[in-house]
């Protein structure tokens, strides 16, 4: 333990969602292949989830219209949990016939927010999620629950930390064991996390292990927020490879905590993922050129940089 700090996680679980969260926010069209070499690369590297694509509407996200081919082409290692999104029971369906064994589905903190993203209110989400869960279950599906605007909501400004309590109950009750606690459009400040986290935590009584933490870095303070997340007892971490990512239905939303970052940090304080970072970096050097802009990730420049 470093001297100074309370106590932190001996290892952290990072959940790779740079496919998903990265890929449906950018401009360019990545050809399928492409996204999965994109993918095993990622397993490769030793991360235990990489949320791969989402069975969403392809109006939607035309982006991620070719889940069900990436999910069947793709070559899976046991090592890696290959979740997908899902919002409703159509698109767990879909999801079932591409072989996927692991899903995620998602709604938010603020009303406004669910609308605009899935055109429901939080209270229809939850319903919708119901067949969702009970499918899952009867397939031996894992379900991760992800609550949006936590720490702000690009519409409705600050959200009450209790309305994020009421959602993750709502979540639990379902019989969804991992909650992932998400900074949509990157607002959050390190008190934030305390009287959110704290909340769920204590008031809550919701064990750490079930939940992680989802940071993007538009405002810089995603690091900030793990290292506080950390000492709070968390140990899932979200991140996206690059630092890939946003939202469409969150404007101002950037990328997310960038995969790389995030490993630099807790691999320099002695914590470990069983991740290796510079298989993440060609990752990220391998899908660069097919996004038309540089990656944001400050560890993947700082290499480039030393590279020349
Ligand atoms: P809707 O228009 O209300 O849905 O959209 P609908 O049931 O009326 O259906 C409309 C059409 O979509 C129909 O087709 C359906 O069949 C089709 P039509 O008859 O018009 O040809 N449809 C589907 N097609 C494929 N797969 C499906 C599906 N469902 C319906 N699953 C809906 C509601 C939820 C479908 C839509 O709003 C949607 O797909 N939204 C997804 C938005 C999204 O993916 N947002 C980004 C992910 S969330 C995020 O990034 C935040 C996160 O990272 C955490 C954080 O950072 O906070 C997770
Ligand atoms: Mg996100």
């Amino acid at each position: 333990m470093t001297p100074g700090l309370p106590a932190l996680p001996r290892a952290v679980r990072v959940v790779e969602v740079g496919p998903r969260d990265g890929l449906q926010n950018e401009k360019a069209q990545v050809p399928t292949e492409q996204k999965i070499q994109f993918i095993t690369m990622l397993a490769d590297a030793g991360l235990p989830v990489v949320e791969a694509t989402s069975f969403v509407s392809p109006r939607a996200i035309p982006q991620l219209s070719d889940a069900s081919e990436v999910m069947a082409r793709l070559k899976r290692i046991p090592t890696t949990e290959y979740p997908v999104l899902v919002p409703n029971l159509k698109g767990m369906e879909r999801a079932l016939a591409a072989g996927v064994r692991s899903v995620a589905v998602f709604t938010a903190a603020s009303e406004s927010f669910t609308r605009h993203n899935i055109n429901a209110s939080i209270a229809e989400s939850l319903e919708n999620f119901r067949p969702v869960v009970a499918l899952a279950r009867q397939e031996h599906v894992t379900v991760r629950g992800y609550i949006s605007t936590v720490f702000g909501c690009p519409y409705e400004g600050s959200v009450a930390p209790e309305k994020v309590l009421a959602v993750a109950q709502a979540l639990l009750e379902m019989g969804i064991n991992e909650l992932s606690l998400g900074d949509t459009i990157g607002v959050a400040t390190p008190n934030q996390v305390v009287d959110v986290v704290g909340l769920l935590l204590d008031k809550g009584d919701i064990p750490a292990g079930s939940l992680a933490v989802h940071f993007h870095d538009t405002r810089g303070t995603a690091l900030a927020n793990v290292l506080m997340a950390l000492q709070l007892g968390i140990s899932i971490v979200d991140a996206s490879a690059g630092g890939l990512g946003g939202c469409p239905y969150a404007p101002g939303a950037a990328g997310n905590l960038a995969t790389e970052d995030l490993l630099y940090m807790l691999h320099g304080m002695g914590i470990s993922t069983g991740v290796n970072l510079e298989k993440v970096v060609a990752a990220t050097r391998f899908i660069a050129p097919l996004l038309g802009h540089a990656p944001t990730s400050k560890y993947y420049q700082a290499e480039a940089c030393s590279r020349v």
